[in-house]
């Protein structure tokens, strides 16, 4: 069943069940194009046998970074390497979907002074709080340009020879931020009832659709949950899946939580998701079985019969992030019956057990990026760095990319 293809409702053919996930790279050439270290990560990916390669989230607008180390599509500058970056992700005959996205108010204070949300609600990560700007409520003028720069970036991606974009509406992200009635505080159109929360994505999505060819995919990255009390919730899911139904959407991919509740690294503040291996492959099913889209979920999977399980539950798609940024062949190799939990490489990565949930979030966060910028310059396999190395180096190539992003800025 893995290796088994899957026709969208577009037509567009993915050559199997397996997609490498979003994971942003923080690899930017200092002019915010993909670095040419980037573009051999995804060719190796491509070789290494995963079906769909959805990228690392792409930001939509520069003054709003998920990270000073991302890569920014706003107009057609540097065109030419985002169609070499394409061109590489798709040396094997799978497909490549460019992630979009605005951080909204998860934007880092080394990045901007003030961020935006669609209500003034300020990230509340306890003493990390700082580490985020500020929150100021969107301007309705803000929101219509926000869908703009949305629609921008899905039809430059679709200049430079990519095959779909993924709207990204998780995490905690702007389109989350509007979706969760815990930041969503408006009385206008945009605020309120789930039609009006979800309004955002809807016309991103729609806006995008009248603009792109009927063969470019259109996917949805949506948590299934905030894990957060008061927060988006599973019927507000399974509320927005059944809008998306009507809008020609290829496939929308479940995962869960924000920088506040860690859902998708396997940690939230209610245990719900915590006990299995695919955090939410439950919630999958059950939307899966509802709706004639296509479905996919990310979040702790790395094993093959893991992945297989989570298929025969009648989902479409299994995402994998953590997994292939360890191990960039894991598809070939699960293809050639390698089990890749005992022996090395490994595709999962050592627990954690510190008490501070927040720094072992980071660590674990730090400790992918570094295995995916070493496996863009080498082959060689390596055991896993001690996590404390993980963050002392991230911290470093932080502040290395927070000097590049702001003499770009300065440029721009
Ligand atoms: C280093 C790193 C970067 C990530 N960046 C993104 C991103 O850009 N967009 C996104 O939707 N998710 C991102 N994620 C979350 C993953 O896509 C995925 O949902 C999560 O890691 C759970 O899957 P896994 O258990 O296979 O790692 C990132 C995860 C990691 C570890």
């Amino acid at each position: 069943m893995i290796f088994t293809p899957l026709t969208l409702p577009n037509g567009q053919v993915l050559p199997n069940r397996i997609a490498k996930a979003a994971m942003e790279e923080n690899m930017a050439a200092p002019n915010r194009s993909p670095s040419q270290q980037m573009l051999a990560l995804y060719h190796r990916w491509s070789l290494g046998g995963t079906g769909l390669l959805i990228t690392g989230n792409v930001m939509v607008d520069g003054r709003y970074m998920t990270g000073p180390g991302n890569v920014v599509l706003e107009n057609d500058e540097h065109l030419d390497v985002f169609q070499q970056w394409a061109s590489k992700a798709k040396s094997a005959g799978n497909a490549v979907w460019m992630q979009i996205s605005h951080p909204g108010r998860q934007t880092p204070s080394n990045i901007t002074q003030q961020g935006i949300a669609p209500s003034a609600v300020d990230l509340d990560l306890g003493k990390y709080s700082k580490m985020f700007a500020p929150t100021r409520a969107m301007e309705v003028a803000e929101i219509e340009e926000v869908i703009e720069r949305f629609v921008t970036t899905a039809v430059l991606a679709e200049k430079s020879g990519f095959d779909g974009v993924e709207v990204h509406a998780a995490h905690g992200y702007l389109i989350s931020q509007f979706l969760s009635p815990l930041v969503n505080k408006r009385t206008d159109q945009w605020g309120g009832s789930i039609e009006n929360r979800a309004r955002l994505l809807l016309c991103i999505i729609d806006r995008i659709r009248e603009k792109v060819r009927s063969d470019f995919a259109v996917a949805v990255k949506l948590n299934s949950a905030d894990f957060q009390r008061g927060g988006f919730e599973p019927k507000d899911a399974k509320a927005v899946v059944s809008m998306l139904e009507a809008r020609n959407v290829d496939m929308v991919e479940l995962s869960g939580g924000s920088y506040e509740a860690p859902a998708m690294q396997g940690s939230a503040r209610d245990d719900r998701t915590l006990a299995r291996e695919a955090y939410f492959v439950e919630f999958a099913k059950d939307i899966a079985n509802g709706t004639p889209l296509p479905i996919m979920t990310t979040g702790g999977i790395s094993r093959r019969p893991v992945a297989e399980n989570v298929l025969e539950q009648g989902i479409d798609m299994v995402g994998i992030a953590t997994g292939l940024a360890l191990v960039p062949e894991l598809p070939k190799l699960w293809q050639q019956n390698k089990d890749t939990s005992t022996s090395q490489p490994q595709a999962s990565l050592k627990p954690i057990a510190w008490e501070n949930k927040t720094l072992a979030v980071l660590a674990r966060m730090a400790q992918v990026r570094q295995s995916m910028q070493r496996h863009s310059v080498s082959t060689k396999v390596r055991p896993q760095q001690p996590y404390w190395l993980a963050i002392v180096k991230d911290q470093w190539l932080s502040q290395r990319s927070v000097k590049q992003y702001k003499s770009w800025r300065a440029k721009h």
